[in-house]
């Protein structure tokens, strides 16, 4: 299979992952749970992941780093912390539904700033409309899970900072491709997946907690602290991790965050942003195929989207699978990008590489292409 579906989650993984997802299953339990060494390594492996993490995005503390089991419970918690039911976000025109239905299911007063494709500088001038006293909370996307454009994050932080409004991003397709410096930005929470591009096993996500931010539970349960009280601690990060933690996850996500860092962010995105625009390049010369990109995909990551004329994109994303190559097609949970885009009718086939990727296989999907489109 040639695999190009690395914004839903990368697939071929470091083989250090495999591995530390093994020795976790072999040799862990819990942490906080004992003092017996397989519950000590439990202990020291979820710390270093938070520690590695924190050291990536810019936090000081790695207790401000919170597991969770991915980038939508982690969205939910900053959501739920910050907006109250009935509230107010201000939220770009390029959320993903783990945005905008936890905001449906608070009754919240939704502002969208509204902004065409490819236009940072219509992002900021939007949020700049929107951002005023009283808003709950901003949230942005740092890239589209669906268009694969960055989001001028630093301007809109610099917005919410001077008008007192909290900032949550959602790094989901950001994450170990562009740099991100939380402390900096100043944002409330970061939300983010540990299966995408920190190439973590499926089940694992981070949320980022800029200290001194109230947060609110989703789950209450025991933590391995404070256990004769009957509210959940106030400290980080066992407020926000009741239950038994996922260690195979958290292992694995462990040695995905080693790999990327070892790699280098700037190294992947580079990378992946080469095969994309070779695609996107020659997809753009095939008859009747629209391609949504900027020029030179300018400020694009690995993510394109793209449809062809008189197909449907489903129809076409089940004929490139019947020959190996798997790619998403429809509205990718973003139904808000799609209306932004003028694409809800069908939504889009959408392209997503990974560090694993080839321009030999970029090629394959060329050519698959070239024979659905005669
Ligand atoms: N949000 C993921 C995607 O874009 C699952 O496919």
């Amino acid at each position: 299979m040639i695999y190009l579906d690395s914004a839903a989650t990368t697939f071929q993984k470091p083989a250090a992952v495999a591995a530390a997802v093994q020795e976790a299953l072999t040799g862990m339990t819990s942490p906080g749970r004992g003092g017996y060494r397989a519950a000590m390594r439990a202990a020291e492996t979820a710390f270093n992941c938070r520690q590695e993490l924190s050291e990536l995005f810019g936090l000081e503390n790695p207790e401000q780093v919170v597991l969770t089991s991915n980038a939508t419970h982690a969205l939910n918690i900053a959501i739920k912390s910050l907006v109250p039911p009935g509230g107010r976000a201000v939220i770009s025109g390029y959320e993903h539904n783990a945005v905008t239905r936890p905001l449906a299911a608070l009754s919240a007063r939704v502002e969208v700033a509204a902004a065409p494709l490819f236009r940072p500088q219509a992002v900021t001038e939007a949020f700049a409309r929107c951002i005023r006293p009283g808003v709950d909370a901003v949230i942005c996307n740092h890239v589209s899970n669906v268009f694969g454009f960055a989001q001028p994050v630093e301007e809109i932080a610099r917005l919410c900072r001077t008008r007192g409004v909290p900032f949550i991003i959602d790094a989901s397709q950001s994450a170990g491709v562009l740099p991100l410096d939380m402390t900096a930005l100043g944002a409330a929470f970061v939300a983010m997946p540990g299966h995408k591009g920190l190439y973590g096993p499926q089940g694992t996500g981070v949320l980022l907690c800029r200290e001194g931010v109230p947060v609110r539970t989703l789950l209450e349960g025991g933590t391995g602290s404070a256990s004769l009280q009957q509210e959940m601690p106030e400290f980080l990060p066992d407020r926000l991790e009741a239950g038994t933690h996922n260690m195979p996850g958290i292992a694995g996500l462990l040695a995905g965050v080693r790999f990327v860092r070892q790699r280098g962010p700037l190294e992947i995105c580079r990378k992946e942003r080469q095969l994309a625009l070779l695609a996107a390049e020659e997809l753009g010369t095939l008859p009747g195929v629209r391609v949504y990109a900027a020029p030179g995909l300018r400020s694009q990551t690995g993510v394109v989207s793209f449809t062809v004329e008189g197909r449907d994109p489903e129809e076409v994303g089940a004929a490139l699978a019947d020959g190996g190559i798997a790619l998403r097609a429809g509205l990718h949970c973003a139904p808000l990008a799609h209306k932004s885009a003028g694409t809800l009718a069908t939504g889009t086939l959408r392209l997503s590489v990974s560090d694993f990727n080839t321009r030999e296989e970029i090629f394959r999907f060329l050519e698959a292409m070239r024979v659905l489109i005669p």
